[in-house]
């Protein structure tokens, strides 16, 4: 399978000014390395406040003004720059943004959804399309002219998915699609996501919920404080025997008592010398505070930790 994204030690931080003159600058990404082959989903799972939006907002182009960048994003092969961002985003690249801020307040949400087009015929054909995914997620034709602030919550949410879809993109990031969206309209999101996997396309889908991850994705990452500390195949998800990292084995026994959501502990944040999982960490060593380990491949499985070969071997 061909890779359609790969990131590589992606790094993002912020600079902010404190009482005036005071510059400081906070990590909030470290050398994230990710990749997304063609026909494949694959899963970012992080708590909130991990940057999981900023990785999508840097692939898009669109990261605020005071962020700092550092790694490589590649889209096909070829760099992607500033110029194929811009170039390729809402075209090959679509969001399903978060924030249903992401619609603009002053046009009609059918217009927005079609899109710049050429010519009348163009309009035609996309209008046509356009109907058709709305009604999928049952916005009936009354809703084509409104405005987003005639919209409720989860109409909202609905748009910003038709408006993604509607491109067919080669690449979908789609950014937490289902909170706030009724049980069917979770599951025709979920349909839609697997039919462009169907169709060769890859999507990189962002959340906290581990339950969509698991029912969607074929590989799953995850964030801990900025840093991505496994990538592993889903199927290794259904026991905290088959997954690596001492997190994602803490976090697999932890979920059917709370209920498939991931719990909220303080991570920390900034630069650390060492692991980021060493204050939580139950085979720590001394190691793991003095030098931060690299995320490596173990059998087909990315995993940052110094010591999961001993920890496994002894389970
Ligand atoms: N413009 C900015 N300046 C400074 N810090 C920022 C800026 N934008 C985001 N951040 C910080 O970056 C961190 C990550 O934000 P991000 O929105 O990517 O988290 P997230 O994982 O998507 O969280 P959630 O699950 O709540 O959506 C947050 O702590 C946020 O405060
Ligand atoms: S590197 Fe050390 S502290 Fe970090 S997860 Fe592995 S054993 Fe734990
Ligand atoms: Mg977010």
């Amino acid at each position: 399978m061909a890779k359609l994204l790969e990131v590589e030690n992606l790094s993002i931080s912020f600079t902010q000014y404190v009482q005036g003159l005071n510059r400081h600058d906070s990590r909030v990404i470290s050398d994230l390395t990710i990749d997304v082959d063609e026909s494949e989903i694959v899963a970012v799972l992080g708590s909130s406040g991990s940057g999981k939006s900023l990785l999508a907002h840097s692939i898009l182009g669109i990261l605020p003004y005071n962020s700092h960048v550092t790694g490589e994003i590649r889209y096909k092969g070829q760099t992607l720059d500033q110029d194929l961002k811009e170039k390729l985003r809402g075209d090959e690249i679509c969001l399903i943004p978060q924030s249903v801020n992401f619609l603009d307040p002053l046009m009609k949400v059918s217009e927005q959804a079609i899109g710049e087009c050429k010519d009348d015929a163009e309009h035609k054909e996309r209008k046509v399309r356009q109907r058709e995914i709305f009604a999928r997620y049952g916005l009936d034709e009354s809703v084509d002219n409104l405005y987003p602030f005639e919209l409720s919550g989860g109409m909202a949410r609905k748009v910003l998915l038709s408006t993604a879809l509607i491109e067919d993109p080669d690449l979908l990031i789609a950014d937490e699609p289902t909170p706030g969206l009724d049980k069917k309209s979770v599951e025709e999101t979920i349909s839609d996501i697997k039919n462009l996997k169907e169709h060769g396309k890859g999507v990189l889908l962002i959340t906290h919920e581990i339950d969509a991850a698991l029912k969607t994705a074929d590989r799953i990452a995850i964030f801990y404080s900025g840093y991505v500390i496994e990538i592993n195949d889903v199927k290794n998800f259904s026991s905290s025997e088959t997954v690596l990292h001492p997190y994602t084995k803490a976090l697999i026994d932890s979920l059917p008592r709370n209920g498939f959501k991931l719990t909220e502990g303080v991570q920390p944040l900034g630069e650390i010398p060492g692991c980021p999982y060493y204050e939580n960490c139950p085979i720590r060593t001394d190691r793991c505070n003095k030098e931060r380990p690299e995320l490596e491949e173990h059998d087909g499985v990315m995993i940052r930790c110094f010591n999961f070969k001993e920890a496994n071997d002894g389970a």
